[in-house]
């Protein structure tokens, strides 16, 4: 079995480990131009961003060759996935690829727009290993629901788009948030002696997330707590993503 995941705060991460199989992550087979990938089951795994596939996810896919007897679509998300599971179905079968299953487990959002780190752990959902442990038998039975409906949702999905910040004056230029994006986006400028960004932002977080120095930011941001999935460590997250 190979698992195609993306991940910007380890949830996505948590769920492929705990599902087994050979890990590979979307950011580095993009890096390698490895679009070809067969196996007796494939699965995706990615969080929901917006009730949609992340951007990334969607990009790879497009142009993905996916060979196998049994497809499998997983996602991540804080609150709702919306029609995201129905999307990536409808997605892949334009590009004559089927999915066989589709399900999502309810983790900590990430989303530093709408939530307060520390009150998102908490809401965490209690019933996340049950969720969990009932995918992984309906893979190994190979269960075929495609097309499962998770709720009703926002019928169009509008990406959220965003500008970061970064606050110079308290970034000491680790490069943590450099090897943790997955887009390149992120470099300093050693003229300016500043952090700075190019235009090719997910947006996914994973930098503000995982900055030490808290100097990254989003415009308007509901607090300055910061979240990694707590069976995730950040060289897994850096392993994951980084381009350089
Ligand atoms: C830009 C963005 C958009 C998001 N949109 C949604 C959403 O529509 N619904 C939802 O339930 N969670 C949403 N989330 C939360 C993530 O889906 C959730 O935290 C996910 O588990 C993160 O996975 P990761 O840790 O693997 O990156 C969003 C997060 C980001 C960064
Ligand atoms: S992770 Fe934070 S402190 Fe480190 S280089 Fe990036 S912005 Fe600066
Ligand atoms: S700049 Fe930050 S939010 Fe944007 S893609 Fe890179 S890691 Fe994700």
């Amino acid at each position: 079995m190979k698992i195609l995941y993306f991940t910007a705060t380890g949830n996505s991460l948590y769920l492929a480990k705990m599902i087994g199989g050979e890990l590979l992550s979307i950011p580095q087979l993009i890096r390698e131009g490895r679009y070809e990938i067969e196996d007796e089951e494939i699965g995706i795994v990615f969080p929901t961003y917006n009730g949609d596939m992340p951007e990334i996810v969607e990009d790879y896919l497009d142009f993905a060759e996916l060979k196998c007897d049994y497809l499998f679509a997983l996602t991540t998300y804080g609150s709702t996935p919306s029609l995201v599971l129905n999307r990536i179905c409808k997605f892949l079968i334009t590009k004559g690829i089927q999915v066989n299953y589709t399900n999502g487990v309810r983790m900590t959002s990430n989303h530093a727009r709408y939530f307060d780190m520390e009150m998102a752990k908490k809401y965490r959902n209690p019933h996340e290993s049950e969720d969990i442990a009932q995918i992984l038998s309906d893979i190994e039975n190979h269960v075929d629901n495609r097309y499962v409906t998770t709720d009703t949702g926002f019928e169009s999905a509008e990406r959220f788009k965003t500008k970061l910040l970064v606050n110079n004056e308290t970034c000491n230029q680790c490069t943590i948030c450099t090897l943790v994006c997955p887009t390149l986006n992120i470099y300093i400028d050693i003229d300016d002696n500043e952090l700075k960004f190019f235009d090719e932002c997910e947006p996914c977080f994973a930098c503000l997330h995982a900055c030490p120095q808290n100097s990254i930011h989003l415009p308007v941001q509901v607090s300055d707590s910061h979240y990694i999935n707590p069976h995730i460590k950040l060289g897994e997250i850096i392993r994951s993503n980084r381009q350089l």
